[in-house]
């Protein structure tokens, strides 16, 4: 039999979840609270099914979930990119965003802008409350030159590694594990001094 003809390191070669619904595994959020803390109520906008929500509620953190899609739970209805304003009393967003293809092919193309013009809005939203800021990327995304400008425009503190690589779906043999992941964490309470601290750990 020929070999599969190669395919970009983005396309895992299955259907992508509506919406680009993918539930973080507990370890994910448990490595960045075992760097980060954070100051007040955290805001998770891309709640999903309460993945990262949870984590941090088990952590005593207050939590607002909300998410554009209805997944039961927290929020639904909520579209980030229509939000003018972090919720009342939140001094963090965590999340783990959507890719941006929404789980259209045909707007495969267009997916690495619209991660970029979330995390613009995110950067946005944060700075105008002095908040922290955690995303959870791609470690290969970081690299990018636009997510290099992006990232360097914002006050990034830390870039926590993780040296386990995340199986995002239990019952997939080909897709498991394919990347590193990140994450990316800003404050804009602090100053910039120098580079982020790089963190690796798992
Ligand atoms: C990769 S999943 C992550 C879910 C959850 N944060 C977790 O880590 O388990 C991305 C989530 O973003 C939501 N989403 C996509 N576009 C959104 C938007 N414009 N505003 C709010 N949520 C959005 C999807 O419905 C999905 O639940």
């Amino acid at each position: 039999m020929p070999p599969p003809p190669p395919r970009p390191i983005h396309i895992s070669g299955h259907a992508r979840e509506v919406r680009d619904f993918y539930a973080t595994p507990a370890w994910v959020t448990e490595a960045l609270l075992k760097h980060v803390t954070f100051r007040d109520k955290v805001w998770e906008p891309c709640c999903g099914t309460g993945a990262i929500a949870d984590v941090l509620l088990r952590r005593g953190y207050p939590v607002v979930a909300t998410d554009i899609a209805e997944h039961g739970y927290g929020q639904g209805g909520v579209d980030l990119l229509a939000c003018t304003a972090m919720p009342p009393g939140c001094g963090a967003l965590v999340t783990n965003p959507p890719y941006g293809d929404g789980g259209d092919q045909r707007d495969r193309a267009r997916s690495p802008t619209a991660l970029l013009d979330m995390i613009r809005h995110m950067l946005a939203l944060t700075a105008a409350a002095e908040a922290q800021l955690a995303l959870l990327v791609r470690l290969q995304w970081i690299a990018g030159k636009r997510a290099a400008a992006l990232i360097q425009s914002g006050p990034c503190t830390r870039i926590i590694t993780l040296t386990r690589r995340i199986r995002w779906f239990d019952q997939d043999e080909t897709n498991n594990a394919q990347h590193h992941h990140a994450w990316i964490v800003f404050d804009h309470r602090r100053a910039r001094r120098g580079p982020p601290g790089f963190i690796l750990t798992d």
